[in-house]
């Protein structure tokens, strides 16, 4: 039986029709204590499933500069490409709220450049929010962008924009020190009216503690279980991705490997004369079949044909 959520209550079921995920709906989901999902998608066909799945929140992650485009971290990654990526995202995804991660140098000059950078992805891009890495220091672009109307996710903890200043992939919030300066960072984002902040690589007591003391939900990545939600890459969790995952990454399916198997498989039906078999061929009537063959036959007695050498002719 699927599980998929529909959009419209099946006959006799008391299941509500879903809802556009709104920021409003996410708070209630947070105010019944309902955990909140959030996936990346970077395209057409990762967004309708993502949807599909009863995904609330879709993120175009800045990711994609990696495990879409094959960088080695965030940093290279333009908004003209992250735009191409969420008008596909926003054309697969009819339900899920749709987040664009500003990227690298697209808002940290100045809130100005933050906002005509959010303003894209909202008007070329679909998006219904943008999300921007930092925390104390980046509360007055985050009000700047909510006051023009863009919901503003945070993010902070390990921000993978400053993995040169964080010196690496590494969990932050390990000292007392720390710990209060994310909460601070934390409070600062909510002052500022973000909808929601993401945690990433937090130690699971520091982003329990910041979740108990804000209004708007956490969602967490490496964070542990007591945020108000979890993200996670869409090519983590499919096993996509190859090389060393993060300790958070739990990987549901093994969907690499098993794509790598079934192009090897396809590779050896075509080299052993396998596939195409009839039944993916096209039949024509055989009466035009045979008119065909005498027309081209004729032709070549009047017009013998030079064959590319090593080149068998049929007909
Ligand atoms: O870009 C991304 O995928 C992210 C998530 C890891 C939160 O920022």
């Amino acid at each position: 039986m699927s599980t998929l959520p529909t959009d419209a209550a099946s006959p006799g079921s008391e299941a509500p029709p879903r809802r556009k995920t709104t920021v409003l709906s996410l708070q209630a989901k947070r105010g019944r204590g309902e955990a909140i999902t959030m996936l990346t998608a970077y395209d057409f066909p990762s967004a309708r499933q993502v949807d599909e799945a009863g995904v609330d929140m879709i993120l175009v992650g800045d990711s994609l500069a990696m495990v879409v485009l094959g960088h080695e971290n965030t940093l290279s990654v333009t908004l003209d490409e992250m735009l191409h990526h969420a008008r596909a995202v926003r054309r697969g995804a009819r339900f899920a709220l749709l987040v664009g991660d500003l990227p690298f140098m697209t808002y940290q000059v100045s809130p100005e450049q933050a906002l005509r950078s959010a303003g894209r992805y909202v008007q070329e891009g679909g998006m219904d929010a943008v999300k921007l890495e930092g925390g104390r220091h980046m509360a007055p672009t985050a009000r700047t962008l909510v006051q023009a109307g863009i919901p503003v996710q945070g993010h902070i903890g390990l921000t993978p924009q400053s993995v040169n200043t964080l010196g690496g992939w590494r969990v932050q919030g390990k000292t007392a020190r720390a710990a209060l300066d994310l909460l601070d960072d934390a409070l600062a984002l909510e002052d500022a009216g973000v909808f929601s902040i993401v945690l990433e690589s937090v130690p699971e007591p520091v982003a329990a503690a910041i979740t108990e003391r804000l209004t708007v939900p956490t969602i967490g990545i490496g964070a542990g279980q007591e945020t108000s939600g979890q993200v996670l890459v869409y090519h983590d969790l499919l096993g996509l991705h190859t090389g060393l995952s993060p300790r958070f990454v739990r990987r549901f399916a093994e969907l690499g490997a098993a794509g790598t198997a079934a192009i090897a498989d396809y590779v050896a039906a075509v080299r052993a004369r396998e596939f195409p078999a009839e039944v993916h061929t096209y039949p024509m009537p055989e009466e035009e079949l045979s008119a065909f063959r005498e027309q081209l036959a004729a032709r070549e007695r009047r017009r013998p044909p030079t064959p590319p050498a090593g080149r068998r002719l049929v007909a």
